[in-house]
This record gives C-alpha cells, sequence and structure tokens, in this order.
C-alpha cells in the first residue's frame, strides 16, 4: 500500500476517513462532510455506541451527497499522542483493508502527527504470501493507497519518507526471516539474505564453520553439530560515527526441536521462530544504516540449527566456550545461552563496545511471567536498562526489567565444569540471563527475552498476526537516543 500526503479535502472517488474525538461531535473537514451528506453521518452517530472512543469505528456506506463510496469514523480519544496516532493508522488501515476501497483518503486535522498515522498504517499492512499459489483477488486486501490530507502535508510527507517508511522497510525485513520456514531458511539462506545490507554501506562478515572452529566458538558450535545444516556468524557494521560501537546481539537458532533433550510435538512449528533476536539486530541495521545514523553501531547474530542426530551434542557433554569457560550441557533444549555465549564474550573482546544488547527467544519461563505484553529485561547497567526502557516505551515494545543475584547465579553450579546450562525449573529466565551474564564482564549490557513478543496470535493495530519484528524499533530507537545525541 502506498501512504501519500496532501491538503486536508473531500476525496472524489474511494473511501473518506474522518477522525472523532471523544464525545463524538464532527468538525471542521467533517462537519461539512456532514452537512453535505444532509447529517447521514450524526445520525449514524447518534443511532451507534460509537463516541469517539480511541480506535472505535464506525463505517457508513454510499452516504447521499458525499462522492466516497463509504465514509469510516475512527475514534481519536481525548489526547492523540504520537503513539496513539500510529494505532489510529493501523485501525484505519485494518478497517478498510478487506473493505473493497481501492483508495481512501484520511483525513488528519492534527498537524505534527499525520506521519505517526501513516506509519501505523503501513505497518498494519504487512503480509506475507508468498506461499499462497491459489489465492483469489477477492481475498487479496484491495486498498492501495492511503492519502492523508493534513494541514501540515509537506512536512508529514518529509518525516514519513526519510524515517517511516524506513522503519516499515526494516521491520518487514525482520518479520519476513522471522516467518520463513526451517527448511527455507537455514544458517547458510539466512546469512545470504543478511548480505543484501551491503547495499546499504553496511560491512557484511560471514564466518562458516571453519572460521567458527578456528576461532574457537565450541558452544555455539556444539548446538550446530546435530544438523546438516552447517553454522553461520554474521557480523553486520555500521560506521557512522567515531568511537566505540554500540553492539546489538542476536539469537538465530533457525530451528529449535531441542535436539536430543527433544521437545513435545505438539506446537514444535512455532521453532521456527527462534531466530526472531538475530531478525530484530538484522532490521535494526536495516534502520540505522537506511537513515545513514551517526552512530557507530556492530550487530553479530548465530545462525544455528538445534537438531537430533547421531552427531547431536548429548546431554552431560562439556564443552570450552570462546571465552575459556567450561559448561555442562545438562540439557540440549537450553541452546540458546549456549549460541549468546561465545558471541557475547566474542563481541566484546574484538570490538570493546560502549554497551551490548542480546535480544533472544529465550525461555519459555518468560512467556509464562509476562505472556505476550512485554519483553523482560536484565542489566548490569542502570543507565542502559533506563534508556531501554525509556526506548520501549516510546516504540510500544515494552520493556520489564526483572533481578539479576548472585543467589541466582548459584543455580548453576556443575559438579564437573565452570557452569551447567540450566537451573533449577524455578525462575528460568532469571538463572538463563545470570548464565549470560558470565560471558560479559563489567561491559554495560542488557539481555532482552523477547520469546514471548516475537510471534503473535493476536492482531495488534500496527503488529499482524504473526511474525512482529519485536525489537527492531526498540534498538533503532536506542541507537538514537544514546549514541546520537
Ligand atoms: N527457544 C526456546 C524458548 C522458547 C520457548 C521460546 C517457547 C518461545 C516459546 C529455548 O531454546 C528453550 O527451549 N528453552 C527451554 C530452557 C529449559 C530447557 C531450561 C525452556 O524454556 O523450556
Ligand atoms: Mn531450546
Ligand atoms: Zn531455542
Amino acid at each position: 500500500m502506498k501512504v501519500s500526503f496532501a491538503s486536508p479535502a473531500l476525496p472524489r472517488s474511494g473511501a473518506l476517513v474522518l477522525t472523532v474525538a471523544k464525545g463524538g461531535t464532527l468538525d471542521g473537514l467533517a462537519a461539512e462532510a456532514d452537512n453535505a451528506a444532509s447529517g447521514a453521518l450524526s445520525r449514524a452517530i447518534a443511532a451507534s455506541r460509537f463516541d469517539g472512543g480511541a480506535k472505535a469505528t464506525l463505517e457508513i456506506m454510499a452516504p447521499a451527497g458525499l462522492d466516497a463510496e463509504r465514509v469510516l469514523l475512527v475514534g481519536v480519544g481525548e489526547t492523540l499522542d504520537l503513539r496513539l496516532a500510529e494505532d489510529v493508522g493501523g485501525t484505519v488501515y485494518s478497517a478498510l483493508a478487506g473493505s473493497g476501497s481501492e483508495s481512501a483518503v484520511l483525513v488528519w486535522p492534527q498537524a505534527g502527527s499525520g506521519a505517526a498515522a501513516g506509519l501505523g498504517a503501513a505497518l498494519a499492512a504487512y503480509r506475507f504470501d508468498k506461499y499462497r499459489t491459489r489465492m483469489e483477488d477477492k481475498d487479496k486486501p484491495a486498498l492501495a493507497e492511503l492519502v492523508i490530507g493534513t494541514p501540515d502535508a509537506g512536512s508529514a510527507r518529509r518525516s514519513f519518507e526519510e524515517d517511516g517508511a524506513r522503519i516499515v522497510d526494516a521491520v518487514g525485513f525482520a518479520r519476513d526471516f522471522v516467518t520463513e520456514p526451517g527448511n527455507v531458511l537455514y544458517p547458510e539462506t539466512y546469512a545470504e539474505g543478511l548480505r543484501e545490507l551491503a547495499a546499504l554501506g553496511v560491512s557484511v562478515e560471514v564466518l562458516d564453520r571453519a572460521a567458527l572452529e578456528e576461532l574457537k566458538m565450541a558452544t555455539l558450535l556444539g548446538v550446530a553439530q546435530g544438523s546438516a545444516r552447517e553454522a553461520r556468524v554474521v557480523v553486520m557494521r555500521w560506521q557512522g560515527a567515531e568511537g566505540p560501537p554500540m553492539a546489538l546481539v542476536g539469537k538465530g537458532v533457525t530451528f529449535d526441536t531441542g535436539g536430543i533433550s527433544i521437545k513435545p510435538s505438539g506446537g514444535m512449528e512455532e521453532m521456527k521462530w527462534d531466530m526472531g533476536g538475530s531478525a530484530a539486530v538484522a532490521g535494526a541495521m536495516k534502520a540505522i544504516a537506511g537513515r545513514k545514523a551517526a552512530a557507530n553501531v556492530v550487530g553479530i547474530v548465530g545462525l544455528v540449527e538445534n537438531m537430533p542426530s547421531a552427531t547431536a551434542q548429548r546431554p552431560g557433554d562439556v564443552v570450552t566456550s570462546y571465552s575459556g569457560q567450561t559448561v555442562e550441557v545438562i540439557n540440549t533444549d537450553a541452546e540458546g545461552r549456549l549460541v549468546l555465549a561465545d558471541l557475547l564474550a566474542y563481541v566484546i573482546e574484538r570490538y570493546e563496545p560502549r554497551a551490548v544488547v542480546d535480544l533472544a527467544t529465550l525461555t519459555g519461563a518468560m512467556v509464562m511471567a509476562l505472556a505476550h505484553e512485554y519483553a523482560g529485561m536484565f542489566s548490569n547497567d542502570d543507565a542502559l536498562a533506563k534508556a531501554l526502557l525509556a526506548a520501549g516505551e516510546a516504540v510500544d515494545e515494552k520493556l520489564w526489567r526483572f533481578p539479576l543475584h548472585d543467589a541466582y547465579d548459584k543455580m548453576l553450579e556443575s559438579h564437573i565444569a565452570d557452569m551447567k546450562n540450566i537451573g533449577p525449573r524455578e525462575a528460568g529466565a532469571i538463572s538463563a540471563a545470570q548464565f549470560l551474564k558470565r560471558f560479559v564482564g563489567e561491559t554495560p549490557w542488557a539481555h532482552l527475552d523477547i520469546a514471548g513478543t516475537a510471534w503473535t496470535d493476536k492482531a495488534r493495530p500496527t503488529v499482524p498476526k504473526g511474525a512482529t519484528g519485536y525489537g527492531v524499533r526498540l534498538l533503532d530507537r536506542l541507537v538514537r537516543d544514546v549514541c546520537e545525541s
């Protein structure tokens, strides 16, 4: 769907969308439209429960006196901030996508937030249809163009083109990777897909199995050793400024069967999205490079497939991580932390970053704690944690901070090695974070457990069902707030 900007005016065809504040009174162009329709819009409001509450909608078909084939009223509530503007835009898209209208004009009287409405609509318009060969036209969304009619159309257009459209692109880039099934997206093909970032000026380095063996990334390679697909680590660098980089680290398990500690088969197909952390990093790199950010950022992702086989890692195996610390692998399904351990130690040693943020679909325990609303955050640095919390609120990718404490670290003691890869069932998300902490030393670090937020079975205004792209906007905002100011 194309999003464009113009001065507010009633359309000659297609759909007319009018915003209505809480209380349900029509003013400005909405009142003019109501007059032209001999009061049909206000009568429709009076006849319904629609009262302008945020994101409520009311559709009026083919009102006499107006050229529009339909009028959609959309509530904007009491205070219309940028976040709500995005949600309203997304709500408008969803209400019209399958309506039959091919174009719509959204009359947006508030200066300053038209671009946000466009961004919300464009994020809601994401689709992944490449494997549907039998979809008929009538099942496809017809809406091809949304015109935002707003008094500051020029600056809204600029803001959308320079910023919003890049966000949409970057979030879509991440969502596509997350949606791809495991037979199509595996470490090699994923690494090839990430090379696309080179076109934006990102330097993309792919470490293959030989390189990883040479580096002695043994906890990462141990996860991959049961798979017919070789592991890859991809390092993506955007150097838009001098000084130590911000490091972004992502878990990229392209499919997680659990390995020899195999998962139950019900719902196992969901483990194709166990690479959501890496996709967030890739999407963030795309957004950051796309707007030529004045920031130095390094992204690193560990791509592996966790399979059971004759060559797979056994429960009880002891492996020596890149950092030199040894790990007793009690449960091969706690593989994400094994991948991240090597990535964290490596990125810190090689790039001496100012801070490190890792994202991972790490534990089912996090889903139990927070469901799908917030992602869990763990950090050894209050300033970094605060910046992440603020970024999350701003872009509606919310975070809730959990504790780290030596008492949780003790849960990882092993009889035979420096640590086990799992603790007891209780506090499973925290002991996983404590495990990672052993590989970061003094560097400011935050771990985001996105197990509950990388995928959704319930659409939200700017996030259709499926891959959410959670983390892309969060990281982009973090870099903007922390590195570019
Ligand atoms: N990828 C899973 C975590 C996960 C579970 C993400 C459900 C999304 C939804 C991770 O690799 C895993 O299997 N974790 C185990 C750890 C356990 C063995 C200590 C878990 O959470 O059950
Ligand atoms: Mn697992
Ligand atoms: Zn996993």
